[in-house]
């Protein structure tokens, strides 16, 4: 099996190696060996130079070579094998896109040639070159603005290959070539015909690629924008600038033929360049012996054309260019001077003009000045230096330095960390190896390993929040990946770990043991069966533990803990990307990645909890998993404030002692000291009140009777005192202190009163939203409230009416909701759901009868262990799960951790199944049984939950 694997990644390899990608994404395979062609060798040579390939069209003829541009739309008509070029494809195809936006379509008129088509130009031979025309007879745009576009969109796709452009410019087409390694420069001609005469293109052409250059926006730099007097340094305090921008790896000199390609040339005429070379007898090396003349144009951009002092970062040239145009608008007629970009060896200077190790050698700093020479102007270039980003700015007095970070491309690739922003880099050619992933590194599915970054000199810097650079990278490599996800991983488990510390409470560190390691070295860690193995070289794992001597609890203070954190807090943060997590156990530290398949292991059997196997955990990992994705695990931001307004339910019991909430308690605190207003105020000397009392008072007399015939568990007395104080009392408002004592004894009194709730068997429990009597059939098909002997004692009396005035016939409630609201109702649904168990269902129409039984829903969902499922029917599906999910969001994050489950009760809205609305003939005796309880039920439910 594994010599397989091996062989198929072999063979991968090989055929990889060789296939050129073009624009369209498509992989050609070049013919490398074209005397395998035998006669056709001589006829498919590329007379140019310009780095083409030969491929076959046999069977690719419909395939793309760029988006809009198929094989057989630039082969030969005659041959079968043809010519191209990626990057020539690339102009072809963007130069189509920019012509699109005004509806018009360029075509290739000549593609690649041989001989023996008569090509009106060699270069068609090479596949670097084509004529290209507009299709629409009546097009608008002009050759020359076609040919404008052209220098805009190649020149640039052509530097990146160290080429220059070709235009030959006709009355009503455009040749465009990418010269060939022999040319020296750019080349613009113009036939017979044309709109112009050859040398008029040329001046014309120049001034399109001093256009091209120039930047796309520049930022904003006020006239009270920090500059720099002579001697001083941006940022502040800083005075060398590889303290601020990062080291150079080694210098780049032009036998690193690799870097060297990566540095890039300015090509444009905007700013102006010292070039004082130019006349050397030598510059690179003596072997070379060749100097470049630049100064008043750039030679070519093959790599022997470029000029020392053209040459920089391509970070450099983007802030340059901007630099240019900001000295241009402010100062008019005068341009910005670049004395010395990039630096080589030259005669005279046979180590080069800088100290070893400076970032000219780099391509990062230049030195500048103004074409003008007027050094009181160089404080404002420095501020538009600032102004544009640059990392470390100084004025020298006669110049003015600026120096870039390491950055790959023009334009820097963003990535956003919790403390910082990172971008992209590329280490040095001869290091690049060091970091280089295989694709077998990655699944297939994996989206690219992140990017490199730079540690240098930034390895103190915050990344997150109290975890730095340095404690995520190799402490052996400069460069590192790191996923963004890594980072937020570790803020929420330290977070998670430290959030209902008490004052005082000494802050846990979790300590980053490895992030980021190199291919190489993760060899003196891993073997290649371990499941960490290659995952810290992506940037995508992280080990963690508890800093040793600030933990006195190591049973607590776990690896398993660690590892709970992490599933239920960046369990959710990797499946937002589409990710699952790994994590492993191991001694005094975790694990953690982002991989594409979920996995839990424990490096030791140990490690785990006492008589609890691997897959055991693992399931119960699992679990915790979808629990905490579906936002379900009961976690308050702050334990304090969560537990204060704790009120968890309890089944009946003689030693049940009702205790207000802590919120209440200081509530009656601050009423007592008249520090609180009250919306409504409590009032039992009320008229209603007075004329209720003997009512009342025989309500009592009768509960007590119905209780007095059986045995008590709690002394009478307090039983008494109870039901006197729920029934007997009188007084107005839903809140306040009369209302809170009233719940006391009423909530003694359920729980203390000898008739019970009868549901403790499990999966018999059912809720409905009471006014709905089609869905109370359903619900009381097995056991409902209406069943519950405490229910048959306590109704009767609750919806008691007695009469204001004996001559008329309207009759009151004794406990109505305006003039003596009653808290039993309410209470018996939360003991009824606090006693229920197994599988709970509820019966509801809409959004407004889900939310009446909140009370209930909140402790089977919340704080009812017993409970294993609730199924919540509903005829409105979609309104029922939209009040469900906002109060389990509620809930998640105002509960009690002490009181309540680990995660809400795994519960399903479902529609309510058909046929509910058949009864038997049993429930239709119940239901007349029942209906009498209708109408204070209906004003009960409306009056207390609506
Ligand atoms: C990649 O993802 C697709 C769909 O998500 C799946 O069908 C396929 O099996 C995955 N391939 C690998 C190699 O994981
Ligand atoms: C960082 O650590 C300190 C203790 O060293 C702690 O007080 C602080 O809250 C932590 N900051 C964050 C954002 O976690
Ligand atoms: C880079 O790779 C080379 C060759 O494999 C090795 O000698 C060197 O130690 C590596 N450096 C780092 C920082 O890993
Ligand atoms: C590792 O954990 C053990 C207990 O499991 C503890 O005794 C030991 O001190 C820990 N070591 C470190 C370095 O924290
Ligand atoms: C673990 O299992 C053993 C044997 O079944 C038992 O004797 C022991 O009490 C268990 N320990 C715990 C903590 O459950």
């Amino acid at each position: 099996m594994l010599v397989v694997k091996v062989l198929a990644a072999f063979v991968l390899l090989a055929t990889a190696q060789a296939e050129v990608e073009f624009p369209s994404g498509e992989m050609f395979e070049p013919i490398e060996d074209l005397s395998s062609l035998g006669a056709l060798e001589s006829e498919l040579q590329d007379p140019k130079n310009t780095g083409s390939q030969v491929y076959d069209s046999e069977g690719f003829e419909a395939f793309g070579l760029s988006l809009n541009f198929d094989v057989s739309d630039f082969k030969s008509p005659t041959s079968r094998y043809f010519r191209a070029h990626p990057a020539f494809m690339s102009c072809l195809q963007r130069t189509y896109n920019v012509l699109r936006r005004t509806e018009e379509t360029v075509v290739i008129a000549e593609g690649y040639r041989v001989a023996a088509d008569s090509p009106s130009d060699v270069y068609l031979q090479t596949g670097a070159a084509a004529v290209i025309q507009l299709e629409e007879e009546d097009a608008t745009t002009t050759i020359q603005e076609l040919a404008a576009i052209v220098i805009e969109i190649c020149v640039p796709i052509f530097q990146e290959v160290q080429g220059d452009i070709g235009l030959v410019l006709f009355s009503d087409k455009l040749q465009v070539q990418l010269q060939g390694a022999d040319e020296t420069g750019p080349l613009f001609r113009a036939e017979a015909g044309a709109s112009m005469n050859t040398a008029a293109f040329e001046t014309w052409a120049w001034g399109q690629i001093d256009e091209t250059y120039e930047p796309i926006s520049v930022p904003e730099c006020p006239a009270d924008a920090d500059s720099l007097a002579s001697g001083e340094t941006f940022p502040t305090g800083i005075t060398a600038p590889e303290d601020e921008v990062g080291d150079i790896d080694y210098p780049v000199t032009r036998d690193k033929v690799e870097d060297f390609k990566r540095l890039t040339q300015y090509p444009a005429s905007n700013i102006v360049f010292d070039n004082e070379e130019r006349s050397g007898a030598w510059c690179g090396s003596e072997d070379r012996g060749r100097c470049v003349d630049c100064s008043t144009r750039m030679l070519g951009s093959s790599l022997d054309d470029r000029c020392a002092d053209r040459v920089m970062s391509k970070a450099l040239l983007d802030h340059l260019r901007t630099v240019q145009r900001m000295v241009q608008d402010e100062f008019s007629g005068v341009k910005l001077k670049v004395l010395e970009a990039w630096d080589e060896p030259h005669a005279g200077a046979t180590t080069g003009d800088h100290p070893a190790g400076s970032l000219h050698y780099e391509g990062r700093a230049a030195k500048l000045t103004l074409s003008d020479g007027d050094a009181a102007k160089l404080p404002r270039l420095a501020a538009f230096c600032i102004c544009d980003g640059a990392g470390y700015v100084e004025n020298k007095g006669d110049h003015i330095l600026v120096a870039v970070q390491k950055q790959e491309g023009f334009t820097p690739t963003f990535i956003e960390f919790p403390e910082t922003t990172l971008f992209e880099v590329t280490p040095p050619a001869e290091m690049e190896g060091n970091y280089t992933l295989e694709p077998e590194q990655y699944t297939d599915n994996d989206t690219l390993p992140m990017p490199l970054f730079d540690s240098d000199k930034r390895e103190a810097e915050e990344i997150g929040a109290n975890v730095t650079i340095g404690d995520f990278k190799d402490p052996a490599a400069r460069y590192f990946r790191l996923s963004p996800q890594i980072v937020q991983c570790y803020e929420a488990v330290a977070l998670r770990e430290n959030k209902w510390n008490k004052l005082g409470e000494m802050y846990r560190h979790i300590a980053v043991l490895e992030g980021y390691l190199t291919t190489e070295n993760q060899g003196e860690y891993f073997n290649m069966s371990d499941p960490r193995y290659d995952r810290h070289t992506l940037g995508w794992a992280m080990r963690v533990g508890y800093y040793g001597d600030e933990i006195y609890d190591h049973e607590k203070y776990s690896p398993l803990r660690l590892a709970t954190f992490a599933v239920i807090k960046c369990g959710p943060l990797f499946d937002d990307i589409g990710k699952g997590i790994g994590v492993g156990l191991y001694r005094n530290s975790t694990f953690i990645d982002i991989r594409d398949d979920t996995e839990f292991w424990a490096d030791d059997p140990d490690l785990l909890p006492v008589n609890v196997t691997e897959s055991d955990w693992a399931g119960e990992m699992a679990m915790l998993l979808d629990y905490a994705i579906e936002g379900r695990i009961i976690e308050p931001d702050s334990l304090e404030r969560a537990c204060l307004h704790s009120d968890p339910p309890a089944k009946q019991s003689a030693e049940f002692q009702h205790v207000h909430v802590e919120a209440v308690k200081r509530r009656r605190r601050r009423r007592e000291a008249g520090e609180e207003e009250e919306v409504c105020i409590p009032r039992s000397d009320t008229e209603f009140c007075t004329e209720t009392t003997p009512h009342r008072e025989v309500e009592v007399a009768h509960i007590w009777g119905e209780v007095k015939r059986k045995h008590l568990f709690r002394p009478e007395a307090d039983v008494k005192a109870a039901l006197e104080g729920c029934f007997g009392a009188c007084g107005t408002c839903l809140e306040g202190a009369i209302m809170e004592d009233k719940t006391e004894h009423c909530n003694n009194f359920l729980h203390w009163v000898n008739f019970n709730f009868l549901n403790d068997e499990p999966d018999i429990t059912n809720f409905w939203a009471r006014d709905n009597q089609e869905l109370k059939a359903q619900a009381c098909r097995d056991h409902c409230i209406v069943k519950a002997p405490v229910f048959s004692l306590l109704a009767p009396s609750i919806e008691e009416l007695y009469r204001p005035d004996p001559k008329k016939s309207v009759q009151e409630q004794i406990y109505s909701m305006a003039n003596n609201p009653s808290p039993v109702m309410e209470l018996m649904q939360i003991i009824y759901a606090a006693h229920a168990s197994g599988k709970v269902e509820f019966y509801v129409e809409d959004a407004a009868e889900m939310q009446s039984l909140r009370a209930p829903l909140k402790v089977v969902l919340v704080f009812n262990k017993n409970v294993s499922e609730v199924i919540i029917n509903a005829v409105d599906v979609e309104a029922a799960e939209g009040v469900v999910q906002n109060l389990v969001f509620e809930w998640t994050k105002s509960s009690c951790p002490d009181d309540t489950r680990e995660f809400i009760t795994p519960f399903s809205i479902v529609e309510m199944p058909s046929g509910i609305a058949k009864r038997s003939p049993e429930h239709e005796i119940r239901e007349m049984m029942l209906e009498r309880h209708r109408n204070w039920e209906h004003d009960w439910i409306s009056s207390s939950f609506g």
